[in-house]
């Protein structure tokens, strides 16, 4: 029995490439489906069957794609205006509960021609669950994305004003998909989320819900990240800064995961240069693709040593997002 797990594997492995080494649990469950001899269970067939129709609509998708884009909210009054949030589809807003609150339309700072969103973290905020709230949350899916495409691009620019006050962190918008609210403490089985975070002195980073016991057993020792045990994971932090006093542009590519294997993947690109990039991820255990935008931005953490001493803004523009 043993032995010919062992020969089936080894085939496998010959016959798949290195991809297949890397994720040893997807090798053994393959393997069990291939050898026949081996009481096959329903789990291990669905397994693979749900792998191989994800590869085929991966390569389908290849010669398609689409795009969404927003410049700036030149188009655009009032904040409570439902007309741009009908335009990004807006499904929730998770906080405040009514769309008017902690933002407004202004002149972007660096050039008074331009509308752009600024939100308002009261003095004593911190996570939104918490009073004062501070900042905003919602989900929006401007763009639909199938399950099938090859790589997910979003790109934003956010301003801290000169001087902005870091605290300990705080979070900045991402991609979810699989349900909202995977955030928080939530296991992230059948979700993830991407948001990005500032740190103390304005580190850089991407903060990770992705499922945990899916990942590589190594995955806590790989330098780029660091582990939480009740939270996310924290990708890349201080691979690049956040500056004050001008617009930074931060692009996030994913390549979800084919289901049942480790070969998800995240990269970062902030002003122009790749900040990191990070394989061997698992995003999904089953189908399901980005379902939008996770705009989330709040000081926090859960206690209040990282609540903004004072009243402090952001400002968001330049918004694309768009997958191959
Ligand atoms: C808005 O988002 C929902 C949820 O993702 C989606 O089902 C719907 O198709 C979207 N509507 C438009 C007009 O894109």
């Amino acid at each position: 029995m043993v032995f010919l797990r062992s020969l089936a594997s080894l085939l496998l492995i010959s016959s798949l490439g290195l991809q297949v080494l890397a994720a040893s649990t997807t090798t053994k469950k393959t393997t069990t489906t291939k050898t026949s001899t081996t009481k096959t269970s329903t789990k291990t067939t669905t397994t693979k069957t749900s792998t191989k129709t994800s590869s085929t609509a991966k390569a389908t998708s290849t010669s398609s794609g689409a795009s969404w884009s927003w410049p700036n909210w030149n188009s655009y009054s009032d904040s409570t205006d439902a007309q741009w949030q009908a335009a990004w589809n807006i499904t929730n807003w998770a906080y405040p509960h009514t769309s008017g609150e902690n933002h407004n339309i202004v002149a972007n700072p660096t050039d008074s021609s331009e509308k752009v969103l600024r939100v308002f973290y009261p003095a004593g905020s911190f996570k939104p669950s918490n009073t004062p709230v501070g900042g905003i949350g919602f989900y929006a899916s401007p763009l639909e994305i199938p399950a099938s495409a090859n790589t997910v691009t979003f790109t934003y620019q956010v301003y801290f004003p000169s001087g902005y006050n870091f605290v300990e962190g705080g979070k900045l918008p991402g991609l979810y998909g699989g349900h909202d609210d995977c955030s928080g403490g939530n296991d992230a089985e059948t979700c993830f989320s991407t948001r990005n975070m500032w740190r103390t002195s304005g580190e850089g980073e991407s903060y990770l819900y992705i499922p945990k016991d899916a990942q590589v057993s190594s995955i806590c020792s790989n330098s780029l990240i660091i582990c939480n045990s009740d939270y996310g994971y924290s990708v890349g932090r201080g691979t690049f800064d956040w500056t004050t006093g001008s617009w930074n542009t931060i692009t996030q590519v994913l390549q979800l995961n084919t289901v049942g294997q480790q070969d998800g993947a995240i990269t970062e690109v902030h002003g122009g240069s790749t900040a990191f990039s990070l394989g061997q991820l698992v995003f999904r255990q089953s189908n399901y693709g980005v379902a939008g935008i996770d705009f989330e931005t709040f000081f926090g953490g859960s206690t209040s040593a990282w609540a903004t001493p004072t009243d402090q803004y952001t400002y968001y523009r330049g918004l694309s997002l768009s997958y191959n």
